[in-house]
C-alpha cells in the first residue's frame, strides 16, 4: 500500500500517514508557466495498492484537475490499484436538474473521477448520499459523526436541557443520528434559500429551544449563510447556548466574519479542507478525521468491513 497526497491538503495526509505509520509517496505537482499542471510520481508505484489524497476544496478546479491529472499517471505507471480519497467532495450539490436547462455537475465529476481510471473512492459526509449513485466504482461513504460527538460529548451537555437542531430539511437524518448517540430533542428549521449567499429561515419545527443549549449540525459551512441564519433565528427564540457543528469548513467569501458576528458560542469543524486561521471567527475547534481516513484505509488495503467502523 504507499499513499499520496495532491496539493489540496498535504497536511492531512501527513497525518493519515502517521496514523498508519507510513511514510507519504514522492510525487512532483507544480505549474507550467501557462497554468497547465505538471505532475511526476517520484517513486515505483507498479503492481501497489495506491491511495491518493486530495479534497476538491478551493480552488475547486485546480485541485480536481490535479485529482485527475495524477490518477492518470498512477494507472499509467501501472498502479494495481488506484483509491480516491476526496474526504471532501466539491460540487455535490449540484446532484439534480432543479430548473430547467441546468447541468448535474456532480454526475459529470463522477464520471471524470472513474475514466481518469480510479478504481475506487473513499470521500466523507457527501452533500447527499445518493450521490454514491452516480459513480460506476466503489464508493466508501464515511461519516465524520463519531469523532463531532466524541468531541460534544466532552462538553458535559446535559441530554433533558439539549436541543439537536436540523439547519434544513435536507440535514434531518444527520441530526437524529446525533440525536441518537448525544440524548436530548430535536428542532428542525424551515430554511428557504433566497440566493447563492443567502437564505431565509422560517418556522422551526420540533421542540423549545428557550433557555436551551442548541447544536446545530451541517455538512458543510459556505458562506456561512444558513449556519449564521439558523443560529440568528435559534437565538432570537431565546436558545442559551448556541454550539455549530460541521464537517466540512468552506468558509469562503465573507463566512468567517459572518460567523464572528453570529450569535455562536462555539464552532466545531473537522480538517477535511485546510482553514485559513483567522481571529474574528467565534472560538473554533477542528478536530482531525485523519485516524477514521487512515483506518478506512487499512480496512480496505486488508479487505475487511469499513461500515463497521459506524456501527
Ligand atoms: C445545504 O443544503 C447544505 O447542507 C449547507 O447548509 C449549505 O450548502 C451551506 O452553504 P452556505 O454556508 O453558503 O449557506
Amino acid at each position: 500500500m504507499k499513499l499520496f497526497s495532491g496539493r489540496a491538503h498535504p497536511a492531512l495526509a501527513r497525518r493519515v500517514c502517521e496514523y498508519l505509520g507510513l511514510p507519504l509517496g514522492r510525487v512532483i505537482a507544480g505549474n507550467f508557466p501557462d497554468g497547465e499542471i505538471s505532475c511526476k510520481i517520484d517513486e515505483d508505484v507498479r503492481g501497489r495498492d495506491v491511495f491518493l489524497i486530495q479534497p476538491t476544496c478551493p480552488p475547486v478546479n485546480e485541485n480536481l484537475m490535479e485529482l485527475l491529472i495524477m490518477i492518470d499517471s498512477f494507472k499509467r505507471a501501472s498502479a494495481e490499484r488506484i483509491t480516491a480519497v476526496v474526504p471532501y467532495f466539491g460540487y455535490a450539490r449540484q446532484d439534480r436538474k432543479d430548473e430547467g436547462r441546468v447541468p448535474i455537475t456532480a454526475k459529470l465529476i463522477a464520471n471524470l473521477i472513474d475514466r481518469a481510471g480510479a478504481d475506487r473512492v473513499i470521500a466523507m459526509d457527501l452533500h447527499a448520499a445518493q450521490v454514491q449513485g452516480f459513480f460506476d466504482i466503489p464508493v466508501d461513504h464515511l461519516y465524520a459523526a463519531p469523532v463531532l460527538d466524541e468531541h460534544i460529548a466532552t462538553l458535559g451537555l446535559d441530554p433533558e436541557s439539549l436541543v439537536v437542531v436540523s439547519p434544513d430539511e435536507g440535514s434531518i437524518k444527520r441530526a437524529l443520528t446525533h440525536l441518537h448517540r448525544l440524548g436530548g430533542h430535536l428542532a428542525i428549521i424551515d430554511k428557504r434559500r433566497t440566493s447563492a449567499e443567502h437564505t431565509r429561515q422560517q418556522h422551526i419545527i420540533g421542540a423549545e429551544v428557550e433557555g436551551k443549549t442548541v447544536l446545530i449540525f451541517d455538512d458543510m459551512i459556505s458562506t456561512g449563510g444558513s449556519i449564521c441564519g439558523a443560529a440568528q433565528v435559534m437565538h432570537e427564540r431565546g436558545a442559551k447556548t448556541i454550539y455549530v457543528a460541521a464537517t466540512h469548513g468552506i468558509l469562503c467569501a465573507s463566512a468567517f466574519e459572518r460567523l464572528g458576528q453570529a450569535p455562536i458560542d462555539g464552532l466545531i469543524l473537522t480538517d477535511t479542507i485546510p482553514l485559513a486561521a483567522k481571529n474574528d471567527a467565534p472560538q473554533v475547534t477542528v478536530l482531525s478525521v485523519a485516524p477514521l481516513l487512515g483506518e478506512a484505509i487499512k480496512r480496505i488495503h486488508r479487505n475487511e468491513s469499513v461500515s463497521r467502523l459506524f456501527r
